[in-house]
C-alpha cells in the first residue's frame, strides 16, 4: 500500500534537537499531510478548518523554535519561497505530445477504425477523461521527493516552475510505499477554479491591471509568476492524467491501472474518469459531460479518449507530435465571432459604471449570447474595440460572456466614425445622448443623470449619487442574494417592482413589507406573497458575516466579512471601529478599513443598521448561542432526489434551511450531500459521476437530529 509521507530529512552536523520535539514535528507533518490529502485531493476532510489551523500553528511554533528541523518538504513550506530571477529551461526526457482533435462522432469513429486496423482487429478498452483547459505540467519525483516541476513549453523544453508548483496543495511533495519507482514523471493539467475567476479579475481591474481573458490564462499567469508568494495566493489546482516515464519500479501495463496507482500514491486523479469498452459508451460519456460540464468548477473543452493497454499504445505510436493512441474529442467551441452593435453602460451597486457589449445574437457553444462584459474603459481602449467591429466572444461555463478583442482584418478600411465627435469608438450615427458611450465614459450617470466621478487611482468611473435608483436596485438585489440574506423569491424582478411601487426605499424596508402591499404588485398571488414573507422572516437569522456582506460595503466580500465578524463579534462594534482599530485586524488592509469607516460614517447607513436591529435581524454572533436555534448545517449544500417516506420534499428542504444548510436543485461540485429517496432521478447518476457523498433517508434524519457525528460532515 502506498501512502503519503512527510520527511524530516535530518541534516548532518547540526546541534542536537530535543528528540521529543523532532518526534512531535514528524507526527504533526504526517498528520497535516494526511489532512491536506483528505481536503485537497479527496475533497473529504475529516477535521474542521480550526483544528487544521491548530495543527499548522503548532508545527510552525516547533519549527520557529528549532529552525534546524525545517525541511523543504514540510507542509509549512508551501506558502511560497523568495522570488526567482527568471525561469530556468528544462529539457523533457520524454516529449510532452499534443493531441489530434475529433470534432464529430464521425471523426471519432474514423480515429477508432484506424486504431483497430493498425492493431489488426484486436479490440481494446478506452480510458475517457475530461480535457481540462489549463496548463500542462510535468512533475519529476526522485527517491520519493518532488524534484522538479516544469511547464510543457514547446513539448521538448519547458520552464522550471518547481517553486510555484510546490504551492499547489494537491501536489504531493513526497510519496512513499512499496514499489514506488526511483525516478518517475507524472503529467497533469494545472487549472484555475472558475468560481474564483471573476473575483480575481475584479481585484485586477481595481488595481488597474488587465483582467485575464479566461481561467486558462489565469492559470498560466499564476503559475508563471516569478514570485512564488503570488502563486501561493492563487487558488490553483491540478488533475494528473498520465505517467511520463518511470525508472526502477513496477508499473501497471495499462493506463487505467496506472492512474489508479497514482491515485493511491496521493495524486489528484479526476473522479470523472471512466473506462469504456465500446464507442457507444465513449459517446455516452461525451454527451453526459457536454451537459454537465457547466457545473464543474474548472473549464473543460472536450474528452480525451486513450487506448488503454500500454503495449497497444506503443504499437500505434506517434505521427509527428500526435500519438495515434489518443484523441481529443472536442466539445462545440465556446468562442464565436459576431458584430458589436453598440456599447451600453450599466450601474452597479457601488455606483461603478460597467460598459457592456450589445451584440448581434450569436450561438456560443450551444447558448445564444446577446450581451457580454467589456470590463472597463481602459480595457476597451487597450483591446482597441470599436463599435461595429466584428469581435471574438467567449463563453466559459458560468463565467459571464466576454469580448476578447476585435477581428481587425474584418474592420472596414475606413472605420465608421461618429459624425459629431469623429470618434472610431462608436457608430457613424447621430451623436448619442450625453449619458451613453461616446468613445469614453459619459459625464453623467445613465440612470440618474447626476455627475460621474473617476477616482485618480482607479480605472472605473462611478455615479457619485448615493441615492441613484439604479445603484439602489443593485444593492437590494445583492442584499437579498444567496450569499447575503438569501431571501428566496426576492430576485431581480421583484426588487425592481418593489422599488417602482415605492414600497422599499432602503434595504431594511424589506422587513416592513406586508402581505397586502405585496398583493398590490402585478402577478403576485397569495401563495407567492406568503412564501416571500416566510423567507424574509427566515432571513433574520442569517449568520452575521452574511448580514455584513449583504450590506454591500465596498471591498467587503464574504471572506472579509467573516474576518470582521470574527474579530468584532457584532455589527455595532464594527460600525464604531476606528481606522486604527481596523488596521489591527489580520487580513484587513487600509483600503477596506477606509471603506468601512466611510460606510458607517454616513447617517443613512447607520439608520439602516438601526432598522435592521429593530426588525430582529441577527446583529451579533453571541445571539446565535443565546437565542437562536443552532445551525449545524451551515456551509453544507443538499440536493434531494426521489420520494422520502417520512416527510415531504418541501418539509425536508425546510428542515435543512432551518438548520442553516442550503438546498440545490441539481447536483454540482458544490453539493455536499445528495439525499436519496425512493425512485431517484438522474441526479443519482450525476452524483455518482461527481463522487458526491450520498445519504439514505435514515442517515439524513440522523443528521437532522444531530446524531451523525460532525466529523463525517465534509466542509462545504
Ligand atoms: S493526454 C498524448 N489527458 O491537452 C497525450 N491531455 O492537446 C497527451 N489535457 O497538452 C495528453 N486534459 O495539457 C491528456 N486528461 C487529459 C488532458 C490533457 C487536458 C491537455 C494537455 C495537453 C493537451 C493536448
Amino acid at each position: 500500500m502506498l501512502y503519503l509521507v512527510s520527511s524530516t530529512g535530518q541534516r548532518r552536523g547540526q546541534a542536537m534537537v530535543d528528540p521529543g520535539a523532532a518526534r512531535r514535528v514528524e507526527e504533526l507533518r504526517e498528520e497535516i499531510n494526511y489532512h491536506n490529502y483528505r481536503y485537497y485531493v479527496l475533497d473529504s476532510p475529516v477535521i474542521s478548518d480550526a483544528e487544521y489551523d491548530q495543527l499548522m500553528r503548532e508545527l510552525l511554533q516547533w519549527e520557529e523554535r528549532y529552525p534546524e528541523l525545517v525541511t523543504p518538504n514540510s507542509p509549512t513550506q508551501r506558502v511560497g519561497a523568495a522570488p526567482v530571477e527568471g525561469f530556468a529551461e528544462v529539457e523533457h526526457p520524454v516529449p510532452l505530445l499534443s493531441l489530434a482533435n475529433a470534432f464529430s462522432g464521425d471523426e471519432l469513429r474514423a480515429w477508432h477504425r484506424r486504431a483497430l486496423d493498425l492493431l489488426e482487429g484486436a479490440t481494446f478498452a478506452m480510458a475517457c477523461e475530461l480535457k481540462v483547459d489549463g496548463l500542462a505540467v510535468a512533475l519529476t519525483y526522485e527517491d520519493g521527493r518532488l524534484l522538479r516541476g516544469a511547464t510543457r513549453g514547446d513539448g521538448h523544453r519547458g520552464e522550471d516552475v518547481t517553486l510555484n508548483l510546490r504551492t499547489i496543495r494537491s501536489i504531493p511533495l513526497a510519496v512513499a510505499g512499496e514499489g514506488v519507482p526511483r525516478r518517475f514523471e507524472v503529467r497533469g493539467e494545472v487549472y484555475f477554479p472558475k468560481s474564483r475567476f471573476a473575483r480575481l479579475n475584479e481585484e485586477r481591474i481595481a488595481r488597474g491591471e488587465p483582467p485575464f481573458a479566461n481561467p486558462r490564462n489565469a492559470a498560466a499567469g499564476s503559475l508563471r509568476q516569478l514570485d512564488p508568494r503570488v502563486t501561493a495566493s492563487r487558488p490553483l489546482d491540478i488533475y494528473v492524467y498520465g505517467l511520463g516515464y518511470a525508472e526502477d519500479g513496477a508499473v501497471p501495463d495499462n493506463h487505467w491501472d496506472a492512474m489508479a496507482r497514482l491515485k493511491e500514491m496521493g495524486f489528484k486523479v479526476n473522479p470523472s474518469n471512466a473506462l469504456c469498452h465500446t464507442l457507444e459508451e465513449v459517446e455516452g460519456y461525451y454527451h453526459r459531460w457536454m451537459e454537465a460540464k457547466e457545473h464543474l468548477d474548472y473549464a473543460v473543452d472536450g474528452v480525451v479518449v486513450k487506448v488503454n493497454p500500454f503495449s497497444y499504445q506503443q504499437h500505434l505510436g506517434v505521427v509527428g507530435r500526435e500519438p495515434r493512441w489518443a484523441v481529443a474529442y472536442k466539445f462545440p467551441a465556446t468562442q464565436a465571432v459576431t458584430r458589436l452593435l453598440d456599447i451600453g453602460i450599466s450601474v452597479g451597486r457601488t455606483g461603478a459604471l460597467n460598459p457592456y457589449a450589445i451584440l448581434e445574437p450569436v450561438d456560443v457553444g450551444g447558448a445564444m449570447v446577446k450581451l457580454a462584459t467589456l470590463h472597463n474603459e481602459e480595457d476597451i481602449r487597450r483591446k482597441d474595440i470599436h463599435v461595429q467591429d466584428y469581435v471574438f466572444v467567449e463563453r466559459a461555463g458560468e463565467v459571464i460572456p466576454q469580448v476578447l478583442g476585435p477581428v481587425v482584418a474584418r474592420r472596414p478600411a475606413s472605420a465608421p466614425q461618429c459624425d459629431a465627435c469623429q470618434s472610431h469608438f462608436h457608430a457613424a450615427r447621430e451623436h448619442p445622448a450625453e449619458i451613453t458611450w461616446k468613445g469614453g465614459m459619459p459625464d453623467r450617470c445613465p440612470a440618474c443623470g447626476q455627475p460621474v466621478v473617476k477616482p485618480q487611482d482607479e480605472v472605473m468611473s462611478y455615479c457619485g449619487n448615493g441615492a441613484c435608483p439604479a445603484r439602489f436596485a443593485q444593492s437590494l438585489i445583492h442584499f437579498a442574494g444567496r450569499a447575503g440574506m438569501d431571501i428566496e423569491g426576492l430576485g431581480e424582478k421583484l426588487c425592481l417592482a418593489l422599488i417602482e411601487a415605492g414600497l422599499v426605499r432602503d434595504v431594511a424596508d424589506v422587513y416592513a413589507l406586508t402581505k397586502e402591499q405585496l398583493l398590490t404588485l402585478e402577478r403576485m398571488g397569495e401563495k407567492s406573497a406568503s412564501n416571500v414573507l416566510a423567507s424574509i422572516e427566515r432571513s433574520k437569522g442569517r449568520p452575521v458575516p452574511n448580514v455584513l456582506f449583504a450590506l454591500g460595503i465596498r471591498h467587503v466580500g464574504l471572506e472579509t466579512a467573516e474576518l470582521l465578524a470574527r474579530h468584532f463579534g457584532s455589527l455595532d462594534r464594527l460600525s464604531q471601529a476606528t481606522p486604527e482599530e481596523l488596521s489591527t485586524v489580520p487580513g484587513i488592509g487600509p483600503k477596506i478599513g477606509e471603506s468601512i469607516v466611510a460606510h458607517f460614517g454616513q447617517e443613512g447607513n447607520r439608520g439602516i443598521l438601526e432598522k435592521l436591529r429593530e426588525a430582529g435581524v441577527r446583529m451579533a454572533a453571541e445571539k446565535l448561542k443565546a437565542e437562536l436555534r443552532p445551525t449545524p448545517l451551515v456551509g453544507l449544500q443538499f440536493v434531494v432526489t426521489g420520494r422520502l417516506a417520512s416527510l415531504s420534499r418541501s418539509e425536508a428542504e425546510d428542515r435543512i434551511k432551518e438548520l442553516g444548510g442550503s438546498v440545490g436543485s441539481s447536483v454540482t461540485r458544490k453539493t455536499t450531500y445528495l439525499v436519496v429517496g425512493e425512485e431517484p432521478s438522474s441526479k443519482l447518476d450525476d452524483a455518482r459521476r461527481l463522487g458526491t457523498a450520498m445519504l439514505t433517508e435514515e442517515e439524513f434524519l440522523k443528521l437532522l437530529a444531530g446524531e451523525l457525528p460532525r466529523e463525517t460532515v465534509p466542509r462545504g
